[in-house]
């Protein structure tokens, strides 16, 4: 896939720079130790000069104060040594990505935007730790416990995840080896973008409805996937995966606040909410999401069931996923508000589940409404 795209490569930041500022580049790679100009202050100025040129670091773990000091303005870090097939998917998705966005009018707003919100820096701390061959749970515990609201939320998630354990988990390193590292990352990245868009998203009964809506989306997300007999981690993938599904919304809200809220408003039908989205933006909040969390690398699972959380049959899998738990989870709850689209039976048909739905129905009672 790389090799219809052109690479170049450049001996320092300056001449990289100098290259970027006469091409257009959609990917941007690069070292932290480089002579005359860190890596850190490289990544910093292409997000001011290019905001749409996706940045990527590729680091040792020597250069951990480094990366820090830049990790809000890059998309994703990789560590030395890389396998080269990591880099070439890491590179070629991120371009993907880049490109799929480009065809919309979205894309146009967005990358002239640095409201975008950038990788958390603790996520790329847990990232960072996982490409080390022997971390532990107990270094993962260690990370998190830096904030206090992110223990909690680890904790929350991982009881109501494994509630049927008998005992209540209040180790947050047990907890982070029942409920996996994809979904804790996903964790760190539901809470940094609620965290990160309060402030400028402005209305709070909006945002309060959007963070109750998704905490029962995952909640019975996760009651599905477990009553499908799914194992641990695509149980946690469902769950996280629920809690990120509207993210783009947020995202939305954000970046637009008054478009958004006049978006969100008018809500009609036959007209639904995506609809209204590409109207206005060029995407729905579906795709916004999706994009933002395959830009910082997270779980496929995790990515698709957020990209195609109103349009499953447009995914290409045959089995239960997360996606599927999230879809239903959905359109159960926004039946039971009278509004969305309703489940999609082509989906559940091809995946032989439709005799499931009253199953799933019966869920709905254990999901408190907050
Ligand atoms: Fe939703
Ligand atoms: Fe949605």
């Amino acid at each position: 896939m790389l090799g219809v795209w052109e690479m170049e490569f450049f001996d320092s930041a300056k001449s990289a720079l100098n290259r970027m500022a006469e091409v257009r580049f959609d990917v941007m790679v690069t070292d932290m130790q480089m002579p005359e100009m860190t890596g850190a202050d490289l990544i910093n100025e292409t997000r001011r000069l290019h905001p749409g040129t996706i940045r990527l670091i590729l680091s040792g773990h020597a250069d951990r104060d480094l990366i820090m000091a830049c990790v809000g303005s890059a998309h994703q870090c990789l560590a030395k040594p890389c396998d080269p097939e990591l880099l070439k998917a890491t590179v070629a998705r991120a371009a993907c990505l880049q490109r799929t966005l480009q065809n919309t009018a979205l894309n146009e707003h967005l990358t002239r935007l640095d409201r975008l919100p950038s990788v958390p820096t603790l996520y790329a701390e847990i990232v960072q730790r996982l490409q080390s061959p022997d971390v532990t749970m107990g270094d993962l515990a260690e990370v998190v416990a830096k904030d206090a609201a992110m223990t909690v939320g680890v904790l929350k998630l991982a009881n109501s995840a494994f509630f049927g354990l008998g005992r209540t988990l209040s180790d947050p390193a047990e907890a982070i080896s029942y409920l996996g590292s994809d979904v804790l990352q996903g964790l760190v990245v539901s809470h940094h973008i609620f965290q990160y868009c309060t402030p400028l998203a402005g209305d709070e009964s909006f945002l309060d409805n959007l963070m109750t809506h998704s905490t029962r989306v995952s909640s019975l997300a996760g009651l599905i996937a477990r009553a499908e007999r799914m194992p641990n981690v695509q149980t946690g993938e469902a769950l996280v995966s629920g809690l990120l599904h509207d993210i783009g919304r947020l995202i939305l809200a954000a970046v637009y606040p008054k478009a958004y809220s006049l978006v969100n408003q008018r809500r009609e039908p036959p007209i639904s909410l995506g609809s209204r989205e590409v109207q206005v933006f060029g995407a729905t909040h579906a795709e916004v999401g999706g994009y933002l969390l395959g830009l910082w690398g997270l779980p496929d699972p995790v990515v698709d069931a957020v990209t195609l959380h109103h349009h499953p049959v447009a995914g290409n899998t045959m089995e239960f996923t997360a996606l599927t738990a999230v879809h239903v989870a959905e359109a159960l709850l926004e039946k039971e508000a009278g509004e969305g689209e309703g489940i999609s039976f082509p989906y559940l048909d091809s995946l032989e589940l439709t005799h499931r739905v009253p199953v799933w129905e019966d869920l709905l009672s254990s999901v408190a409404v907050a």
